[in-house]
């Protein structure tokens, strides 16, 4: 495998359901911004300034208020650009179609990384959710607890520039591109919800960690079958048009929750199992008859 290969491999990464590493999340839903010394941007005393001043908005922000923008630069707009020219395509060929639709709605610029507040007029009008700014990761618990009062709670930070394939936190991309589009599918949206509802009646670390498997391989890893082709509906491909071709590479398994549930996962490779729909209307109605029972 490349360099390039493996980098790319790592787009998709959303360390907030990753479990183990409950550690390194933070309890609040503000965390201070600490980069690895291997983070692209360790070595950018310029890109941790920002990063520190697009925490600062988080930290300052009262839900509900106007949200600030996030003071990006011409590079940072570039890879917005470099990444954008990949998905679109990639959507065309591999994303379900209820989702198609969505991130035509939001119109997104080839040249330019929307604005939280931008996305937020449409993502509303249509499901009612919000998405709020987050300085950091935040427990698994906390995020999709938020779900079910309409909060997507966002990172508003993009990767470093000298990376625009690869990041090793969830950025302003897969938060936008992945949970922003299918936020902005009326039926997606509810499921978020239905998420967040079953997590706040969930007391028991194990099933947190059912859930959280649940919505990883649906939310976040989710395919469904359309027309006699495999469609992604999860933000994790949406987001990485590496990960969107690769797909068809996987072991693909039927949508059995209770076996999901049980199933682990590497965040830093591609999914080499996932979880197929027989459609859009089964995956749906899957979802809602277990959390009917949950
Ligand atoms: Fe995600």
């Amino acid at each position: 495998m490349t360099e390039f290969e493996s980098s790319i491999l790592s787009d998709h990464v959303d360390a907030r359901l990753v479990t183990g590493d409950l550690e390194e999340a933070v309890a609040d839903r503000n965390a201070i911004v600490q980069l690895d010394p291997d983070h692209p941007g360790f070595r950018d005393p310029e890109y941790r300034r920002r990063r520190n001043q697009i925490a600062q908005i988080a930290m300052e922000y009262h839900p509900g208020d106007p949200i600030p923008d996030a003071p990006y630069t011409r590079e940072e707009h570039q890879v917005w650009s470099v990444i954008w020219k990949a998905l679109r395509p990639a959507h065309q060929k591999h994303a379900c179609a209820e989702y198609l639709e969505a991130i035509e709605r939001l119109n997104f610029s080839d040249d330019r990384i929307p604005q939280l507040r931008e996305v937020n007029k449409t993502v509303e009008a249509i499901s009612g959710f919000r998405l709020e700014p987050v300085a950091g990761l935040v427990q698994p618990r906390v995020f999709l607890e938020n779900l079910a009062d309409g909060v997507f709670l966002c990172t508003q930070y993009i990767r470093h520039y000298s990376t625009p394939l690869y990041t090793p936190e969830p950025d302003v991309v897969h938060e936008i591109v992945g949970h922003g589009g299918t936020l902005a599918c009326p039926r997606l949206a509810k499921l978020n919800r239905l998420f967040g509802a079953a997590v706040k009646r969930t007391t028991s670390t194990e099933r947190l960690e059912q859930l959280s498997r649940i919505y990883w391989f649906t939310i976040e890893f989710g395919v469904l079958r359309e027309n006699g082709s495999v469609k992604a509906y999860g933000t994790g491909l949406l987001s990485s048009a590496g990960e969107l071709e690769e797909m068809h590479e996987a072991e693909l398994r039927g949508l059995d929750l209770e076996a999901i549930s049980h199933q682990a996962y590497d965040p830093t490779h591609f999914q080499p199992v996932l979880f197929c729909a027989d459609s859009f209307d089964q995956m749906d109605h899957a979802l809602r008859e277990f959390f009917t029972v949950w």
